[in-house]
């Protein structure tokens, strides 16, 4: 339990394995990459037990059957916010193939904290906005500032807001508080609520610049 609404932290023993993998600064970006991979997988179990199923009838090669299948009509979306966001793409794809990946492009402006936009590929209207389940992936919720206008885009378009979830691997207090005040029934799944911000909006403990670690750009 934590004190935040509609906030899921996956203790999974394994998530706490490869967190701390993550966290420590000697791990190689190689190493980084493979361990966020294997909490991925985790973290998505989380955030879609409760994908709508609708039942179908089939038949197997001895006879017939009805199946549970995802109810058709939804549509789900999953939306990395760049360039961290990338590191949950490749096991959303594996796991939701048949889901539309749709990019926003935000650097934080490191003097103000706030977001930058520089991409954003959400269509101008969204037809049946009840029906899209939307998936924003960000490795790193800090300040929660990038969170709310990424979780802003979509409920501009009349998605509700129980069907947007914010999934990441570590969250800052100060962010979960901003993003609940904001957004109350958007579910937030991650792997850990650390203790709090530095002054550069850094994550503490943390694991440092996600982005530079999975892409291998630190500098020393
Ligand atoms: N972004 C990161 O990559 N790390 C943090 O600690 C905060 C924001």
């Amino acid at each position: 339990m934590n004190k935040f609404k509609n906030v899921y932290v996956v203790n999974h023993p394994l998530c706490c394995h490869n967190l701390s993998i993550i966290r420590n600064k000697e791990t190689n970006a190689e190493v980084f990459r493979n361990a966020i991979r294997r909490i991925t997988y985790l973290l998505f179990y989380k955030a879609t037990e409760d994908l709508e199923l609708e039942t179908v009838n089939i038949d197997t090669p001895l006879e017939k059957c009805e199946v549970k299948m995802l109810r058709s009509g939804k549509e789900i979306i999953i939306a990395p916010i760049l360039r961290a966001g990338l590191i949950f793409s490749d096991v959303a794809n594996e796991i939701m193939p048949f889901a539309t990946v749709r990019h926003i492009g935000m650097y934080r402006d490191e003097d103000t904290l706030t977001p930058v936009w520089y991409y954003n590929k959400i269509p101008i209207e969204f037809e049946n906005p009840e029906d899209k389940i939307i998936l924003i992936l960000d490795p790193m919720l800090a300040t929660g500032n990038s969170a709310v206008d990424a979780i802003k885009l979509f409920t501009a378009k009349n998605v509700p807001q129980n069907n947007i979830r914010f999934v990441s691997l570590i969250s800052a207090p100060e962010g979960l508080e901003k993003v609940t005040n904001n957004f109350g029934e958007v579910k937030i799944i991650t792997a850990s609520i650390d203790n709090c911000l530095n002054e550069h909006g850094y994550i503490r403990p943390g694991l440092g610049d996600a982005g530079d670690r999975i892409f291998n750009t630190v500098e020393n």
